[in-house]
């Protein structure tokens, strides 16, 4: 009965944030749709999406090679030691509980490696993320990253967000703070439509990466690469990559999977043309 009684008020303070918030209303209507949507069986699908991972699992270095990032004698770079001590001291000062790193030394690397300059991320959290994305474009020349983020609802964690960022990082990044529905349109206008990379850890629901991942796969330049997390959560990354007849890797980070894919280069656009 306690729980049912909490799960309600968590619901109905849940409803007053949301409303309040017009920028939320996409993604409000479609919290409503999906407790109507019993078309899948999330728990056997999750079952069916991490054997899908596990099987396909591969190591860092050879999952950035998988799509044409590095090469066997290539050193794979690593986000500097300080910068993620000083980035820990400053998780530890904060008195809201979020996420802790995922794999970071994948995103700084898959940053540095591309060159990439135009970054979108959804979901920033603490905003491990951001970090290692940051400090792999700190010193190019127009690299930006702006991130998309809807704090958790009702949870008051909103002054906390990339907290782990430094402040001589900042200066290349801008956060959209709405929901990926009206928030990742804004951010791919920001770039004129085009970007080199993109991470996904936002919605993690089938229905949530439904909606994101041909956005974001449809914004990218030739040869531009797309990472998602936790594809372990439901078969949306297997579908998309498979479907689309995708090149594509997979790497476990403590027990959780990231997937990663890339579009064509320019130059297989031009040799798969018709003469
Ligand atoms: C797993 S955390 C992100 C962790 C972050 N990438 C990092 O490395 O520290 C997920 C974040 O996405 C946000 N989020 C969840 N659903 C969202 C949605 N539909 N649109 C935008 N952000 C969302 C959460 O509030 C949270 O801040």
């Amino acid at each position: 009965m306690a729980g049912y009684v909490n799960t309600l008020v968590e619901g109905i303070r849940t409803a007053a944030w949301l409303i309040q918030r017009p920028s939320h209303w996409a993604h409000a209507r479609e919290l409503v749709l999906r407790m109507f949507d019993y078309s899948r069986n999330p728990s056997a699908e999750a079952k069916r999406a991490r054997a899908w991972a596990s099987d396909r699992a591969v190591s860092l270095t050879d999952a950035l090679k998988a799509v044409g990032l590095g090469d066997a004698a290539a050193t794979i770079p690593r986000i500097p030691e300080e910068i993620v001590k000083q980035a820990m001291q400053r998780m530890a000062q904060v008195p809201v509980k979020m996420g802790g790193p995922g794999d970071i030394n994948l995103l700084y690397a898959a940053t540095k490696l591309l060159g990439a300059r135009r970054v979108i991320e959804t979901g920033v959290a603490y905003g491990w993320s951001s970090l290692a994305v940051l400090a792999a474009l700190d010193g190019q020349d127009g690299g930006h990253l702006t991130s998309v983020d809807m704090p958790y609802p009702a949870m008051n964690n909103e002054p906390w967000i990339g907290v782990v960022v430094p402040d001589s990082l900042r200066k290349n990044w801008n956060i959209i703070c709405e929901p990926d529905r009206s928030g990742l349109e804004k951010a791919i206008a920001g770039f004129g439509g085009i970007i080199d990379l993109c991470h996904y850890d936002s919605d993690k629901s089938y229905r949530g990466r439904r909606y994101a991942y041909p956005r974001l796969w449809a914004a990218l330049a030739p040869g531009g690469v797309f990472i998602s997390d936790d594809i372990q959560d439901n078969m949306a990354f297997a579908e998309f990559v498979e479907m689309r007849h995708l090149p594509y890797a997979v790497t476990e980070f403590e027990g959780k999977f990231v997937g990663l894919t890339r579009r064509e280069q320019a130059s297989e656009f031009a040799r798969s043309k018709p003469l």
